[in-house]
């Protein structure tokens, strides 16, 4: 089956076209973009192959809420994906209370969510179980209650957050590691074939050590999705 290559633009670009630019070079076919909210409309009528994802979402849909985005608001423009708990907002003070009420909303409106998952380095430095035992409580607390009905279109991010954005993946073989745990995890939940990615500092150079492991269903890209022949290349391994 065809890995998801998720692009994370985070806050960038700065002008409308530099996005639609880079939008009409990264639209290929399991590519999934999500760019910033203000530059989603004009992305949604670029891509032909790519499927479009937002960020995050707020968790009511719609009312006197300044500043939020609702899911209605997205999915009328075409948005089918939705990243939620990237570790940035988490470090921002997002709570898992809230990560569970926008994967609540995100997933009862038919979206695919991608929830991510993921241990700082101090948990790490303790060890790969310390790791398991991170994100096995983050994923149990960010789940609740969600009917298991919705869970089927849900996608894990596994992003240790000591490799966002630095320059230093995990080793493959520890990412798969933690990958097993969270898909067990998922399956004691009902779900049948859970989908896990791995993101954190895939670059054209070990994108292939990622993707080529079964257990790895794709991968959340950020910085390297800025640059299209970068992430170009990062496709030729889905
Ligand atoms: P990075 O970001 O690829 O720049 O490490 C990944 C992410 O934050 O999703």
């Amino acid at each position: 089956m065809q890995k998801l290559i998720v692009a994370n633009w985070k806050s960038n670009p700065k002008r409308l076209s530099a996005a639609v630019r880079l939008a009409r070079l990264s639209d290929k076919k399991g590519a999934v973009i999500a760019p910033p909210y203000v530059y989603i409309e004009a992305i949604s009528r670029i891509l032909r192959h790519a499927a479009l994802g937002a960020q995050d979402v707020f968790f009511e849909d719609g009312g006197a809420h300044t500043g939020e985005i609702g899911v209605s608001q997205l999915k009328n423009l075409g948005v089918e994906y939705v990243i939620i708990g990237h570790s940035e907002r988490r470090a921002l003070g997002e709570t898992d209370a809230v990560v569970n009420k926008k994967l609540m909303r995100a997933l009862k409106s038919g979206m695919h969510a991608i929830l991510c998952v993921g241990e700082q380095s101090s948990v790490r430095r303790l060890g790969v179980t310390a790791a398991k035992q991170f994100v096995r409580r983050q994923l149990n607390a960010d789940l609740t209650h969600i009917p298991k009905l919705l869970l089927k279109r849900l996608i894990v991010a596994y992003e240790p957050v000591w490799a966002i954005g630095t320059g230093e993946a995990d080793a493959p073989e520890k990412s798969v590691e933690i990958i097993t745990t969270i898909k067990a995890t998922l399956l004691k939940k009902g779900i049948r074939s859970p989908k896990v990615l791995y993101g954190g500092s895939v670059t054209s150079r070990n994108a292939e050590q990622f993707l080529s492991r079964a257990e790895i269903d794709g991968a959340l890209v950020g910085g390297a999705s800025l640059k299209p022949s970068e992430f170009r290349k990062i496709l030729m391994h889905r």
